[in-house]
């Protein structure tokens, strides 16, 4: 290992193993409470957004259900994994490119917990109220504390996937509400390269502040995986969120 690893702009190697450590997580089922959800509010004739779509995994469960489904992710290397997934534009959330409005804006694992500060987090919510058709919908995750602690030992890792050596740092300041991953990735060279990570662990109210200062509302806060209202203490939270309007 060299003594210096050099520092990359995150998800540029970590794309290559992402499905890897992504693997215990099961996207059928993530994307059947979505549909779940959709079947509820929205309709087949809704053109959907996803955000911060990574490799797209989810989108190819739900693009049946809309009339058009574009998926967006920030890191060009993330969406380029995805040879199936169409319409795929690179862009960042908090400042989204499009002319036109969505009925169904959505993103899933803790994305919205990588806007790290309370500005990007203010941001996002006001390119959403930008964004979202008149009756659209925002359908989000975000991580809570209780989370971070729960999975904090298990994201503390290392291994091999195709040839490729890594190792995962997982940290959860809880003065800072960081949560950081460091992924270290060991290249054909030998040499080896950082990418980090960040997570900010926002209070649970704080989303109905920032949300409400925004234009918007919060319309339905369960508990991930449930219907069942969440709470500060849930360990995930999925917000619908509404125009003010
Ligand atoms: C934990 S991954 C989740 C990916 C995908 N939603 C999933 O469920 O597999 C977080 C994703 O957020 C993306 N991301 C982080 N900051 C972003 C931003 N400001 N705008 C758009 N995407 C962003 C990353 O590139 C990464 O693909």
């Amino acid at each position: 290992m060299s003594s210096t690893p050099q520092i990359v702009k995150p998800y540029t190697y970590f794309s290559k193993i992402y499905s890897h450590l992504m693997s215990s997580v099961d996207y059928k089922y993530w994307a059947k409470y979505l549909i779940e959800i959709h079947d509820t509010i929205g309709s087949k004739k809704d053109i959907a957004l996803e955000l911060a779509a990574g490799n797209c995994e989810i989108s190819s469960y739900l693009k049946k259900q809309f009339a058009k489904l574009y998926v967006s992710d920030l890191s060009f290397e993330m969406l380029k994994n995805n040879k199936k997934c169409k319409n795929k534009i690179c862009c960042n959330m908090i400042n989204l490119p499009f002319k036109n409005k969505f009925d169904f804006i959505y993103s899933t694992f803790d994305s919205i917990n990588y806007l790290n500060d309370e500005t990007q987090l203010s941001l996002f919510f006001n390119n959403i109220s930008n964004h979202l058709s008149e009756n659209g919908h925002l359908v989000f995750d975000v991580s809570l504390k209780h989370n971070s602690l729960k999975h904090l030992k298990k994201l503390n890792r290392k291994g091999k996937y195709k040839n490729i050596s890594f190792e995962q740092i997982s940290k959860f300041d809880e003065e800072t509400l960081i949560h950081s991953n460091l992924i270290r990735i060991k290249l054909k060279d030998g040499s080896w390269v950082e990418e980090l990570h960040k997570q900010k662990i926002y209070d649970f109210y704080y989303y109905f502040e920032v949300i409400e200062s925004n234009d918007l509302y919060v319309s339905e806060c369960f508990d991930a995986f449930d219907f069942k209202d969440g709470n500060r203490d849930s360990d995930r939270i999925q917000f619908i969120v509404k125009r003010k309007n």
